[in-house]
């Protein structure tokens, strides 16, 4: 953010004079997003909106008019929206996630800035006297915010993104979530970091203040992708009328639809799908199953069962096996496919191993 606005800063420079913005007229009394993206275009040279941009009235359209612009913004967000993404990031790993989730859900975005902004020095952490260090260090630190937001009584669902300092997240982050009411509305953390995940902070966040309902966060690596961002946006149980979630296989270029069995492991592996989509390499074994290792143990609750085709089953707390046909064993029930006979989910799987993405949806 902070380099955009010099490089509009430079552009502005150039620029001041090239047209003749009063001609346009005064101000106006309200402005949208498409507002900023017309006088950002101004800026770089770009184009001459057609809208009166000279928010301060001194005859130039300017940097100084844009910051005044997206402040306005900020205290009076856009009708519609009831989504926003507020987002706290220094060098620009965060802040590239909101950029996708602000694309893909349309919502206003708000930028957490500190009052004292961060130096580079600030955040070496290596240094273990740095800002950034002595802050995480002490629980009760609050740095002051920049242009607060008014208020955020608009919004619904709030996506609250931050990098990971020491293991959680940073305290200016604290400072946002003590500044507002947020006991009727859905939070949803998600965050970049090195390697650390996100749930120390999602534990912090959730002790911090009342939250209405707050949703599984995700950490992103510095390097995800749009369609990583986009995977995790659309595995979100955000609507509020809950359907009854369904497990998604995607085995080649086929989706199998499964219901979810009532088991503790079929939640547990619920959960786990709400936070991100899971690849499962699953091996053939006695012409009736595919099995393969899941990433995480689940509560067994087994009972002697003779399978039928469609079966999803968890064998030994660990391992899912997909049946095409039926055997006789004990095992904990995850689901059962839909929609396909048992020729055709035979020849879905195939005779040999197979890789299934296993993903929710609501
Ligand atoms: C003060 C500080 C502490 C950090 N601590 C961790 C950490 O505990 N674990 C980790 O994986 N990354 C850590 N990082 C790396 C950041 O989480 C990572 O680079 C993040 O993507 C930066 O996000 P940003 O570009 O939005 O600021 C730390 C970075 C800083 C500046």
């Amino acid at each position: 953010m902070k380099r955009i606005a010099f490089a509009l800063a430079c552009a502005c420079l150039l620029l001041t004079g090239a047209a003749d913005p009063s001609a346009a007229g005064g101000a106006a009394d309200s402005y949208t997003k498409e507002d900023v993206r017309h006088l950002q275009s101004y800026l770089v040279g770009e184009n001459t909106p057609s809208e009166p941009y000279d928010l301060n009235g001194d005859g130039v359209w300017d940097i100084l008019d844009l910051a005044l612009m997206k402040h306005s913004l900020a205290i009076a967000p856009e009708a519609g929206s009831d989504t926003i993404v507020v987002y706290f990031s220094q060098t620009g790993n965060t802040e590239k996630i909101a950029e996708y989730l602000t694309g893909l859900t349309g919502a206003d975005v708000y930028e957490i800035e500190a009052a004292v902004p961060y130096s580079d020095e600030d955040i070496a952490y290596n240094n273990s006297g740095c800002r950034a260090n002595l802050e995480q260090n002490d629980k009760s630190v609050r740095p002051e915010i920049a242009s607060p937001i008014a208020s955020l009584d608009g919004y619904d669902t709030v996506f609250l993104g931050y990098p990971i300092w020491w293991g959680q997240e940073p305290r200016i982050i604290d400072t946002f979530l003590e500044s507002y009411d947020f006991s009727d509305k859905t939070v949803i953390p998600f965050c970049t970091s090195a390697s650390s995940g996100i749930s120390t902070s999602e534990r912090n966040i959730a002790a911090l203040v009342p939250i209405g309902e707050q949703l599984a966060g995700r950490r992103f690596a510095a390097s995800a992708s749009a369609a990583d961002v986009q995977a995790w946006y659309e595995a979100l149980p955000l609507t509020k009328e809950e359907t009854a979630m369904q497990l998604q296989m995607k085995i080649g270029d086929t989706v199998l639809t499964a219901s979810l069995a009532d088991t503790a492991a079929a939640q547990e592996l619920a959960e786990h799908l709400k936070a991100e989509p899971v690849t499962v390499e699953l091996n053939e074994y006695g012409g009736f199953e595919k099995v393969g290792k899941l990433p995480w143990t689940l509560t067994r609750s087994d009972e002697s069962t003779v399978t039928e085709a469609g079966d999803i089953m968890l064998y030994q707390g660990n391992q899912m096996t997909i049946f095409y046909n039926s055997n006789s064993w004990s095992y904990t029930k995850l689901g059962k496919v839909e929609g396909v006979t048992q020729e055709e989910l035979a020849a879905i799987l195939g005779d040999g191993n197979v890789t299934a993405v296993l993903s929710l949806q609501s």
